[in-house]
């Protein structure tokens, strides 16, 4: 038998806080990555408050074995030393089946579980795991005495936890979101890529060979388009993550040089439905807050159509445009995003502040 749906709402220890029963929509456009135990990164972290929406310290991949208890440490240090204001603090921890996975859990929930918005959980495969951290997480908040229950995010990149991808974000009531982890999920997919995040040349479309009496000319010039090869893996967390109220994110690009493909591989996610990306570099954190911040014209063309729709049923013309229920329901999601990174970004709000709507 699988649980009462009741038990979801009760703490998995005894003196655990009690689970949330919605996950709040903090904006999250970009994640920001850091080594706590690189010291030049660690010292731009307090600098970093209040620019950027959330900042992971990162203690799985990138962090050298020999220096994983550093990182560790120094997450502790930086997180009783800072006041983090507005921005969300998360972290990865190292997986499940490493080493230090667990020390990670035991280690920064009684020393800075009270600071700790979300933690994020690396090569998911399924329900169970996500079962493990959760049981585990709420008997060390009740060892510390915390008062609301740490959140976790899980990266889908297995095979394995794609193909889970729904149960993985139905397991527990702590499930903050998802991320794509193009680097790992290509590896264990036997992907012959050898890239993090972002397209491929060789992935794509070419045009049909125009023909000359009839036969087609095989070696004229013919257009290709490149295709994105994240579209499946985003489109079905991007439902997965809708169907349970939770949040689905693009993860990393790794060519941190190229700005604009990196742009264009967060729209699409942002078109999608994602609601943000990690950053890994500062330059990636402008990118993803000017890529997941609707823009002023779908602001106040959004705007505009709930304003013509009145009480949101029938069908209105806007430039020629239908418009209608389903239309409107749209242009509300528009409006309420824009409404909550305005709370939070002054440089948003006064755009958007700004737009007049037609009469
Ligand atoms: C991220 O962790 C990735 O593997 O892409
Ligand atoms: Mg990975």
């Amino acid at each position: 038998m699988t649980r009462s749906a009741k038990d979801f709402f009760a703490p998995l220890a005894v003196g655990a806080p009690a689970p949330l029963r919605e996950i709040p929509a903090r904006p999250s456009r970009a994640i920001h990555f850091f080594d706590p135990g690189n010291e030049k990164m660690a010292a731009k972290v307090p600098a970093m408050v209040g620019t950027v929406d959330v900042l992971l310290g990162n203690l799985e991949d990138a962090v050298k074995a020999e220096n994983k208890e550093r990182s560790r440490r120094g997450l502790v240090e930086i997180a009783r030393t800072t006041d983090f204001g507005p921005t969300q603090l998360w972290t990865r921890v190292n997986s499940l089946d490493s080493p230090w996975g667990l020390d990670d859990l035991t280690t920064l929930v009684p020393e800075i579980g009270d600071k700790l918005d979300v933690v994020m959980v690396p090569k998911v495969q399924g329900a169970e795991d996500i079962h493990y951290v959760d049981r585990l997480l709420a008997q060390l908040e009740a060892k510390a005495g915390l008062d609301r229950p740490i959140l976790v995010h899980a990266i889908l990149e297995t095979a394995r936890g794609v193909a889970n991808v729904e149960e993985i974000c139905a397991a527990s009531p702590r499930m903050q979101g998802l991320s794509l982890g193009p680097a790992d999920l290509a590896a264990d997919r036997r992907m012959k890529t050898t890239r993090v995040g972002g397209g491929h040349p060789g992935y794509l479309v070419r045009q049909d060979a125009p023909r000359v009496d009839g036969q087609a000319q095989y070696d004229a010039a013919r257009a290709t388009y490149q295709q994105d090869l994240w579209h499946y893996t985003i489109a079905r967390m991007v439902d997965a993550c809708a169907m349970h109220g939770i949040y689905p994110y693009y993860g990393p690009f790794g060519d941190i040089a190229d700005t604009v493909g990196c742009e264009d591989q967060f729209r699409n996610a942002f078109l999608l439905g994602c609601v943000g990306a990690w950053s890994l570099h500062p330059t990636q954190v402008a990118i993803a807050h000017k890529v997941f911040s609707p823009s002023v014209e779908d602001v106040a063309h959004a705007r505009r159509v709930i304003a013509a729709m009145g009480d949101g049923t029938g069908a209105v013309m806007i430039d020629g445009k239908m418009e209608d229920d389903a239309s409107v329901k749209q242009c509300r999601v528009m409006v309420a995003l824009a409404e909550e990174l305005a709370a939070i970004d002054p440089e948003l709000k006064k755009a958007y502040d700004a737009i007049e709507v037609p009469a």
